[in-house]
């Protein structure tokens, strides 16, 4: 479906966004294995979360979704049961990649399968440390999905440093880690999101400047009742399209404030950018507060390394913040975009060439300066959602407004996009 976006001078109002993906996949995942009935309230009602409840709903939970609230009855320990079918991960990598790590501790054979996007993408990133472990967990192509797992009686507790910067891998091992007497642990090259070690408790210690994180089965989740603090990264393409806005004053309530997530907030801050915190909460270990945010002059300013895997979800919509402020944006350390639901160098590339601006690109990154030519533009989703959502809000800062293709894919992270926009201009 091909989306048209007319230009939106002010915008005003309150909005209320759907739970963070990150910690609904955890919840979850968490409630599943835990025993017993859970709660889960905010919990992301898109395709990637709804991949993982039918991922567990075929591993023997009974998980009932009413609207925003998911009900779990979960399995305790080991008591999954063996699927009767392949277990589709749909367009999700946290689904894909956090249940190897579950399922390589279980005493039955699993399959893993994905959509098209989630069969190019890199499974070798935890099938290499997962197998250090003792685990029986191979891929037919390449170190893509399909993945078999198979019950092995080896797995064991390893001390185990991380080549890439990823959650999504320090999670799986985390996980894996989970169902062993022994304690696993791992350490991270660089911080990454932080909300596994926080749902379940884990000890976290800083030693000479990089995490490393403990777990064993004495960390293995109880029932528990949770509201989902709103997605940072939804809550990004407001508050950019606020701050670019000619005259803006938009209030986000409930946004995700964990350390690890708000890189986006400092760096738009940093920009010059108008954002203030209200009403901050703790909540199951993660932080919430309110936002206010007003339009602002912004200027590009240099991005540090170590923040890179903070915003890494937000660089699309960061860079077109970066192309409406003085200057020239340049991201780099970011080859990691590279291996997204799109490759999302490429694909942010290929949509700025095509509006007339000087870009470069590089391997880890890329820049972009200049003039926005043309005036019908049709931009490329890449079937990404979060490459959809930010040339939508391009789109709606352009007098001439603009469209993007293949808009439906904003089902993955925020199917009520549209809506939401509806209820602020
Ligand atoms: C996620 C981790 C990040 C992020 C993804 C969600 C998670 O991926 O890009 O959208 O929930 O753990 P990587 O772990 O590959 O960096």
């Amino acid at each position: 479906m091909m989306q048209e976006f007319n230009y939106i001078e002010k915008i005003e109002g309150k909005l209320s966004l759907p739970g963070d993906k990150s910690v609904s996949h955890r919840a979850v995942m968490f409630a599943s294995l835990a025993k017993g009935k859970s709660v889960i309230d905010n919990c992301l009602n898109a395709d990637d979360v709804n991949s993982t409840i039918s991922c567990f709903r075929e591993l023997g939970c009974r998980i009932e979704r009413k609207g925003d609230i998911v009900i779990v009855e979960g399995s305790g320990f080991k008591g999954l049961k063996k699927p009767q079918k392949d277990l589709y991960a749909g367009n999700s990598g946290t689904t894909a990649r956090l249940i190897s790590g579950i399922l390589c501790a279980q005493n039955f054979e699993s399959v893993i399968t994905g959509d098209e996007s989630l069969s190019r993408r890199p499974m070798k990133r935890v099938i290499g440390p997962l197998s250090l472990m003792g685990a029986d967990i191979n891929s037919a192509d390449g170190g893509a999905l399909p993945v078999t797992i198979k019950p092995s009686k080896l797995l064991h507790p390893v001390s185990y440093e991380m080549e890439v910067a990823s959650a999504q891998v320090k999670s799986a091992l985390l996980l894996a880690g989970l169902h062993l007497e022994g304690i696993t642990r791992i350490t991270e090259p660089e911080k990454t999101r932080n909300h596994t070690e926080n749902l379940l408790n884990l000890l976290v210690e800083e030693i000479e400047g990089k995490n490393v994180i403990s777990v064993s089965k004495e960390n293995y989740p109880l029932n528990f009742e949770m509201t989902v603090p709103s997605d940072i990264s939804s809550a990004a393409f407001f508050i950019v399209f606020a701050l670019l806005s000619n005259s803006s004053e938009l209030v986000i309530e409930n946004v995700l404030l964990n350390e690890t997530r708000t890189g986006i907030l400092e760096i738009l801050k940093r920009m010059g950018g108008n954002i203030a915190i209200t009403d901050e909460k703790i909540n199951n270990g993660e932080k919430s507060g309110t936002l206010i945010v007003k339009n602002s002059k912004l200027r590009n300013c240099s991005i540090e390394k170590e923040l890179v895997p903070n915003i890494i979800d937000e660089i699309p919509i960061l860079s077109i913040a970066g192309l409406f402020a003085e200057g020239k944006f340049e991201i780099r350390n970011a080859k990691e975009l590279r291996f997204k639901e799109s490759d999302r160098i490429k694909a942010l590339c290929e949509n700025y060439k095509y509006m007339g601006l000087e870009v470069e690109e590089f391997e880890d990154g890329f820049s972009i300066q200049g003039e926005i030519n043309g005036r019908n533009l049709v931009f490329e989703s890449f079937l990404d959602h979060r490459i959809a959502m930010s040339f939508a809000v391009l789109s709606m800062l352009r007098k001439n407004g603009g469209k993007v293709n293949n808009f439906e894919c904003v089902e993955i992270s925020n199917p009520e996009f549209l809506n939401q926009i509806k209820s602020i201009v």
